[in-house]
Order: structure tokens, then C-alpha cells, then sequence
């Protein structure tokens, strides 16, 4: 029999970053491993996941999600299998996907944990297409914008975990047109491969011009990752009975002051616009649904997906760093 750890790593709050977050936000620490109590599980983490809402996390505000402690553990998704455990229903050798990330190791309950099929997809898929951010992309397009056949789609963000996914799955459900916008030349390249009929990048300046050349005859949904100035832009370019899927606002997670605007919000009256904030949580009834079309479709090869990967816990703080940067193409994925 194999020994069990005692000991592992985890990355803890050192201080709320101010503005953007620095190395200094951030500590590697080793914790005793605690002995496991009825229905827990000890998970070795193999994959983790760094995600832009995190940011929100490490501020001391009211939020709909609780904010990270300082001197504590950061939490988010990890795949990973069970090495220990006291609990029937997920014995050892499972592959399972829970919420304490940003540990090599994790004591979690049973019942929190879901079990993963690892020989149906790589293990970081159920962190990227197959999991939150791939959910978040279909409930989003399809319930929060509305999409319907025939619509023109523009997705900020785009060749990012959720928008690269949005993108793909508007095409393949019979979007007229498909615009993505990325923060460099590679990533537009990347969009057109992905099949996105026009991409530009936005540090090209104009936002609202570029998308007016993208799409002259105008968009129905608009899926926002990113808020501001693309926000702006898209309600220009919105179509009577457009819709809005209002799903991050990277461009002010790092923001000191509130952000203005969008300054032509009263455009929502004259086009009848509709203006929908989602989050993907309340959307685990359409689970199903999902797996069903978007496992389909990226078995079918209609929808791919690409990650970026580090190795290392001790890289995790950088990789959050370097993901609302833009370093990322596809998913930003922690290999422990
Ligand atoms: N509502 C929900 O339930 C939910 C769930 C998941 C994700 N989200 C949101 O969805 C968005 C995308 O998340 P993700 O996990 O897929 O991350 P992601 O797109 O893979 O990574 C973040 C990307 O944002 C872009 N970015 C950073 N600063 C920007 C700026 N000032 N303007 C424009 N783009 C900027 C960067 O790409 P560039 O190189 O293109 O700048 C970066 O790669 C985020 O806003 C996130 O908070 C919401």
C-alpha cells in the first residue's frame, strides 16, 4: 500500500490586491493534511482552474459569491483523483471535479465532489468546453441572448475559454454571422481558423468602428465578456430586438474607480433592446442539454477548443495574473 501524504501546498490570500494583483498577493504555504472524517474524500489535484471572476473574490466586497480570507486557501475547480477515502459512493482511484482548487491536495466531502469520466475527455476538459466556462458559453448564447437561427452574433473576448466556445457553437447553430473580438493579431488569426466569419483586435482602436465594418448590416446578440468600450460598441450596432448576454466585464476587474457608461444606454429604448445578466449557476437544470449538443458537436469535431497551460502550484498566481492580461488563448488551465 501506498503512503498518503501528510503534508501539501496550497496557495493562500497574502493581501487584497489594489488595482491589479501582484505576486505579493499571493502565498505558498504547507499545511498538515487533516485525518479524514466520515464521508470525505482526500483528493490529489492533477489540473486546476484560474478563472477571471476570482478577481472579484480577493476584493472585500458584497458580491454573489463570498470573498477569499486573507491568510487562507483561494478555492476554484480542480480535477483530480481520490487517493483516500470514507466515503462508499466515491471510493479510491475516481476521477472527480470539485471546488478546492489552488491545493495539491484536497480534503473534500463526498457529496460535494462529482465524478468525471476521464477516458471520455482529457481531465482539464471538464474545467474548459465540458465544464463551467463551456456551460456558460451555450446557457448564455442560448437562454440569456436568446439566439435563434439566422442571428448575427458578435462575442467579445473571443478567443478566450467561454468566448471561443460561443463562437463556435453560433456557428454551428446557423448564425448568419459571427464576429469575435481578441487583444492581438495571433488571436484574430486563431478566431478565423475557429471559423468566425470577421474578428478584429480591439488595441486596434475604435471598437464601434471596427465592429460597424465587421457586421454593416448590424448584430442581433451581443455576448459581453468584456463591458465597457465593447459594450458601447455593440448597442451601436445592435439591430431593433437585439439582445445582450451580460456575462463578465473584464475591462473593470482590475478598475480603481467605477467605470462611465456605457454612454448610449438610452439606445436600449428606441431598438427595444434587451439587456440580460447571467450567471452560468443558475443554469444546472440545461446541464443535459449541453452536454448532450456540445459533447455532440466536439465529437463530431464541428467545435474545438485549446488551453493554455502552466505547471506548477507555485506558477498558479502568475497564471491568474498573466489570464486577465491576456496571455491566455482558450482556457487557462494549472497543471499540479
Ligand atoms: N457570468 C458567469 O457566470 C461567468 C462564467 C464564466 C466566465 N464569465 C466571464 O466571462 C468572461 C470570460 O471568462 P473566461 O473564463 O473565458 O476568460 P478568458 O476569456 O479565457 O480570459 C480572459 C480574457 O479576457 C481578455 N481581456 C482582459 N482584459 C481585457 C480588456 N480590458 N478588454 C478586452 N478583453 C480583455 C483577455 O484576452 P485578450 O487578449 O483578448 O484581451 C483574456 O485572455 C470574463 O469576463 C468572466 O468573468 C462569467
Amino acid at each position: 500500500m501506498t503512503q498518503l501524504p501528510t503534508t501539501t501546498r496550497e496557495i493562500h490570500l497574502a493581501s487584497r490586491p489594489e488595482g491589479w494583483p501582484t505576486p505579493e498577493n499571493f502565498r505558498l504555504t504547507e499545511v498538515d493534511i487533516p485525518v479524514l472524517a466520515d464521508g470525505q474524500i482526500l483528493v490529489v489535484n492533477h489540473h486546476m482552474s484560474v478563472d477571471p471572476y476570482m478577481r472579484g473574490r480577493m476584493n472585500d466586497s458584497k458580491s454573489y459569491t463570498s470573498s477569499f480570507q486573507i491568510d487562507q486557501p483561494l478555492e476554484g475547480a480542480a480535477v483530480g483523483e481520490v487517493i483516500a477515502s470514507t466515503s462508499d459512493d466515491v471510493p479510491v482511484g475516481t476521477t472527480v471535479l470539485h471546488g478546492l482548487g489552488w491545493r495539491e491536495h484536497a480534503v473534500v466531502k463526498a457529496s460535494d465532489a462529482k465524478k468525471v469520466d476521464p477516458s471520455l475527455a482529457s481531465e482539464s476538459a471538464y474545467l474548459g468546453a465540458l465544464g463551467m466556462t463551456g456551460l456558460t458559453a451555450y446557457a448564455g448564447l442560448t437562454y440569456a441572448g436568446q439566439f435563434t437561427e439566422g442571428d448575427a452574433v458578435f462575442v467579445s473576448g473571443a478567443a478566450g475559454a467561454v468566448g471561443s466556445i460561443v463562437g463556435q457553437i453560433a456557428k454551428a447553430s446557423g448564425a448568419s454571422r459571427v464576429i469575435g473580438s481578441a487583444g492581438s493579431a495571433e488571436k484574430v488569426a486563431r478566431l478565423k481558423e475557429l471559423g468566425f466569419d470577421e474578428a478584429f483586435n480591439y488595441h486596434d482602436g475604435d471598437v464601434a468602428g471596427q465592429l460597424q465594418n465587421a457586421a454593416p448590416e448590424g448584430i442581433d446578440v451581443y455576448f459581453d465578456n468584456v463591458g465597457g468600450d465593447h459594450l458601447e460598441a455593440a448597442l451601436n450596432s445592435l439591430n431593433v430586438h437585439g439582445r445582450v448576454a451580460m456575462c463578465g466585464d473584464i475591462s473593470q476587474y482590475n478598475a480603481t474607480e467605477p467605470a462611465p457608461g456605457p454612454r448610449n444606454l438610452a439606445l436600449a429604448i428606441g431598438k427595444r433592446l434587451r439587456l440580460h445578466g447571467l450567471l452560468v449557476g443558475d443554469y444546472a437544470d440545461v446541464q443535459p442539454e449541453f452536454v448532450e449538443k456540445v459533447g455532440g458537436w466536439l465529437q463530431a469535431g464541428e467545435i474545438s477548443y485549446r488551453e493554455t497551460i502552466v505547471d506548477g502550484l507555485e506558477q498558479a498566481p502568475q497564471a491568474f495574473i498573466d489570464l486577465l492580461g491576456g496571455a491566455n488563448t482558450g482556457k487557462m488551465i494549472v497543471r499540479l
